[in-house]
């Protein structure tokens, strides 16, 4: 079926139930037979072009109910050929899924949506099938549904099942295996991974019950994509909002490419880690027009964030300006300058490891000119320069939510692992890779690396190798140390 067929199938449904028609009469006033109609709100509904006009016919010009955002251009992207089945829980936050539905089809997924009775509080059902393109199913007790034991079928026919936004009473159900309506029944039958995005209140969210529920779920194996901090609807601030919609799409196409990415099923080391990892060089504004930069391509800090990911780990990527594609499964925040990068750091906090890749500029113009500054006759004009901050040591000297690992990269282009050694201890990080960036070498943009990896103990040379092995082997390094830490944390808890 063409995209144009599906957009008109769409259109006709909205139509038909904002104009509150039956099958019946919507083939009355059409001039169709009702038999032509008999499977208008199924998938397989596959009407002729000449029922799809009649009913379009009907209208009205300039109508806005019509879908007209409907479907993305299908087939195209990283989620292609997978299916989500997407539960809408209760809370304020289901109007973003359906952003998220779009998004996720933007990027080749068919999406399926099941409202829960709460879910249609906020959204209505025809909203979410006008925009995914299916039914959208809400009821456990539909004769027409259940026919086909439609609870089973749903939770069987798809790739992952996504629950977004999670309420606390939807986790709390999910914990205690209750089965009371279509979306909890779905769970409870599955035999399909499921990811959760909590969304609730933060006293609901900090409250012992519910706490304990999460626990629950992540060890039934339940997948958490983490609510996020700031103004929640109710006006409270707090840890509870439902993650942004492009983050949760960067974790769901990290779940599926990882398992593709390794082709393996080994377990992921990284998995339920989150990395901040800093990529490309910062710009710092002379005047609107020039600026103070460096040759920093980001792909060494690009490849990195990717590997990580591919390892399981959460990743959140603040980057510089480059021209990078985004990694698989990343979600990419990106800025000019050291100011606004270290903002961005300290908004992506806490961290389990963070990894200062970023070629930030040491130092910035003293007065940020709002005029461009004009050539004069007089003389050169003095550019006066102040120190940026200094993002890899303020990271590794924090005292609250510092991460487990620091790795913090130094540019060399003499005495590279003397200096990097002074370096590490300077800046209190617990490794440092250095590099020898010096022009005959060809690091700075180009595709091999060379790297001293320095910490407390070792100082451990890698031969040269293309910058995406460089970053494997940096991932893995780090999943072993992770993994090392935790072991001596329980070793020291007997
Ligand atoms: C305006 C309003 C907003 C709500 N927002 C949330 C919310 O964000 N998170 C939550 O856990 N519950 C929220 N609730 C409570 C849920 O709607 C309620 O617990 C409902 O039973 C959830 O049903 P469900 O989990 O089956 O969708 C809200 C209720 C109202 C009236």
């Amino acid at each position: 079926m063409t995209y144009e067929i599906d957009k008109s199938i769409m259109r006709c449904r909205a139509f038909a139930e904002a104009a509150g028609y039956t099958k019946s009469a919507l083939a009355l006033k059409a001039g169709l037979s009702t038999g032509t109609l008999k499977d208008f709100w199924q998938d397989h509904w596959s009407p002729t072009a000449t029922t799809l006009r009649a009913i379009e016919a009907l209208i009205p010009l300039g109508s806005t109910i019509l879908p007209d955002v409907a479907l993305a251009p299908m087939n195209k992207g990283l989620l292609t050929g997978q299916r989500i089945l997407l539960i809408i829980g209760g809370g304020i936050a289901a109007y973003k899924s359906l952003d998220l539905a779009r998004r996720l089809m933007e990027r080749g997924a068919s999406v399926t949506g099941v409202l829960t009775k709460g879910g249609a509080e906020f959204i209505t059902p025809l909203s979410v099938a006008s925009l995914t393109g299916h039914e959208c199913y809400t009821d456990l007790f539909s004769l027409k549904d259940e026919a086909d034991m439609g609870h089973i079928r749903l939770s069987r026919e798809c790739d992952v099942i996504l629950v977004a936004p999670a309420t606390a009473d939807m986790m709390a159900k999910m914990a205690a295996g209750l089965a009371g309506d279509l979306a909890t029944t779905v769970l409870l039958a599955t035999d399909k991974p499921v990811i959760i995005a909590p969304a609730m209140n933060a006293q609901m969210w900090a409250h012992p019950a519910t706490r304990r529920n999460m626990t629950t779920l992540k060890a039934d194996g339940i997948d958490f994509i983490d609510a996020a901090e700031g103004m929640l609807a109710c006006g409270e601030v707090g840890k509870g909002r439902m993650a942004d919609v492009m983050d949760m799409v960067a974790h769901i196409e990290a779940f599926f490419i990882k398992p593709m990415a390794s082709n393996t099923s080994l377990p992921l080391p990284l998995r339920n880690k989150h990395i901040v990892i800093t990529a490309g060089p910062t710009i710092e504004p002379i005047d609107p027009v020039r600026y103070i930069a460096n040759r920093s391509s980001g792909k060494q800090g690009f490849d990195i964030a990717a590997a990580c990911a591919a390892l399981g780990a959460q990743v959140t990527l603040v980057a510089g300006p480059v021209n990078q594609p985004d990694p698989i499964g990343v979600k990419r925040v990106n800025v000019e300058s050291a100011r606004e990068m270290q903002a961005a750091v300290n908004q992506a906090l806490p961290a389990d490891v963070f990894v200062g890749v970023a070629a930030v500029a040491d130092w910035r113009a003293v007065h940020d000119v709002a005029q461009k500054m004009k050539k004069e006759h007089t003389g050169l004009p003095a550019l006066e320069l102040v120190e940026n901050p200094d993002i890899l040591a303020t990271i590794s000297q924090r005292k609250q939510h510092r991460p487990s690992l620091v790795v913090g990269f130094a540019a060399e282009t003499q005495n590279v692992a003397d200096f990097a050694t002074a370096k590490r201890k300077r800046k209190g990080c617990d490794w440092i890779m250095a590099n020898d960036v010096s022009a005959s070498t060809g690091i700075m943009g180009g595709d091999e690396n060379q790297v001293i990896l320095i910490n407390d103990k070792v100082i451990d040379y890698w031969p040269k190798m293309c910058k995406k092995d460089v970053a494997e082997k940096l991932a893995q390094c780090i999943a072993d140390h992770l993994e090392n830490l935790n072991a001596a944390r329980r070793f020291s808890a007997k």
